[in-house]
């Protein structure tokens, strides 16, 4: 059985992880209206993957005898300066995640609840994945600059993700 808390903290998590999905397919809607396909593409992928991470929560709120609450989701923004801004706001946002899971994590271990301590290890690793590709994106954005050519390549380059 879970504790309230660390049941009320993952029905939290679901919520965060579908927010994130909401957020990088508005993202990825942008990126469609400026015709950057590949931009698109990547936040598409992106944006599924943060679903499959609420499903992950939501299964094991489930398998550990929990209840799953689903609250409503925040409507994410629509539109953005830049390629350059959608991306300082994608590393932005996984930092702020892995603050949710760090919180998570904290509060598991108050509880001494070494099952979910043990299943939040997955999403640990997982963030700093995360943060890792946003980093390198962002970087190289920088090092592009307004050149129009160059942002061409990088937008068929992560439009290669499957
Ligand atoms: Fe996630
Ligand atoms: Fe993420």
């Amino acid at each position: 059985m879970l504790k309230k808390s660390v049941e009320d903290a993952l029905n939290k998590q679901i919520n965060a992880e579908m927010y994130s999905s909401y957020l990088y397919l508005a993202m990825s809607a942008y990126m469609e209206s400026v015709s950057m396909k590949g931009f698109a593409r990547w936040l598409r992928v992106q944006a599924k993957e943060e679903l499959g991470h609420a499903l992950k929560f939501y299964d094991y709120v489930i398998e550990a005898g929990g209840t799953v609450r689903l609250a409503a989701i925040e409507a994410p923004k629509t539109t953005w300066k830049s390629a350059g801004g959608v991306f300082d706001q994608v590393l932005a946002h996984e930092k702020k995640v892995t603050g949710l899971i760090n919180g998570i994590m904290d509060t598991a271990v108050k509880e001494k609840d070494y099952a979910t301590q043990n299943f939040l290890g997955w999403f640990v690793k997982e963030q700093v994945e995360e943060e890792a590709n946003a980093t390198e994106i962002v970087a190289q954005i920088e090092i592009i600059g307004d050149i129009p050519g160059h942002l061409f390549c990088l937008d068929r380059e992560l439009g290669k993700r499957e």
